[in-house]
């Protein structure tokens, strides 16, 4: 696997890679089972023909608000290098913050997504997370110029979000989604697992578990978004974990409804410790 830290090797390697499909797998590192998954959907054959797979490793300061964990973000690129070519990589892009961002990351051309969607669900305990993330994607997109962009449904509004900068900026990019990877416990995998100390993480597995009662509950009949969020709520609650929000949402717009009906998102996201974990599941097809 070829390691690739600046633009010039990036586009170096690039046109080395003419005539093939490009899938691309960004991420900040510190890979894992989600991870790996990701890169081995990109290696599918497409009509015959192996794409070659580029995955990016790269923290991105701007998608972190100043008390949040930027600074000590697990980083281990011999590590991620490793498990990359374990599932398929064939080149890893690693930049620094000054190689991706060369006139500096204050005064930025920043992309603004829809605020409906940027402001719904992690928007309020995350203010500026989104255009962060949005911003850093099409930079990338632009250098790497991928036919694919394959990104985890684990982070269903940063893909939600993602879908519709790529549809509205009109990038000539297919978005696939890609299903949640879990831990033996129904722990949806994440790299800030390497946070919770070991009380923790048995703690954590509190998450997965509430929502599968919201889901026994509303398979029994109840519909509402109040009790199936309460029904949630409780059981975090009980398990010592510190809720930020609970909520039910159309999976598509992410606004709020008060019932499940059609598909709906029941979305969470937590405070284990220090650690802020996130997960959701869809209601459909009683
Ligand atoms: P990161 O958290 O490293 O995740 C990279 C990709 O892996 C994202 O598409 C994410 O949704 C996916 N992923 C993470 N955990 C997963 C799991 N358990 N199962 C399936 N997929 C999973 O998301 C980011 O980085 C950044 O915001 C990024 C898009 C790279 C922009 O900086």
């Amino acid at each position: 696997m070829r390691l690739l830290q600046t633009l010039a090797d990036l586009s170096d390697w690039r046109r080395g890679q003419a005539g093939r499909p490009l899938h691309f797998v960004p991420t900040m590192g510190s890979l894992h089972g989600g991870h790996q998954q990701l890169l081995r959907r990109a290696s599918l054959a497409v009509q015959g023909s192996r794409p070659a797979v580029l995955l990016s490793v790269f923290v991105n300061p701007l998608q972190f608000g100043p008390a949040e964990d930027f600074a000590r973000y697990p980083r281990d690129l011999a590590a991620d290098a490793a498990l990359g070519a374990a599932a398929g990589a064939d080149a890893l892009f690693a930049p620094s913050v000054a190689e991706l961002f060369p006139a500096g990351e204050s005064e930025l051309t920043g992309v603004v997504p829809p605020a409906g969607l940027r402001r719904s669900l992690c928007g309020p305990g995350r203010p500026g997370h989104f255009e962060g993330v949005a911003t850093v994607v099409c930079r990338l997109l632009a250098l790497v110029r991928p036919d694919r962009l394959l990104l985890g449904e684990k982070d269903w509004q940063q893909l939600t979000i993602l879908r519709r900068v790529v549809a509205d900026l009109a990038l000539p990019v297919v978005v696939q989604g890609c299903a949640t990877v879990r831990e033996a416990d129904g722990l949806a995998c994440s790299s800030r697992h390497r946070y919770l100390s070991t009380a923790e993480r048995g703690q954590a597995a509190a998450l997965p578990a509430a929502l599968g009662a919201a889901l026994a509950l509303w398979r029994g009949g109840t519909g509402s978004a109040a009790a199936l969020t309460a029904t949630v709520t409780g059981e975090l609650e009980a398990a010592g974990l510190g809720v930020e929000y609970v909520q039910l949402v159309h999976p598509s717009t992410l606004a709020p409804v008060s019932g499940a009906a059609g598909i709906s998102l029941l979305a969470a996201a937590v405070r284990c410790g220090s650690t802020r974990l996130i997960d959701h599941i869809f209601l459909m097809n009683r």
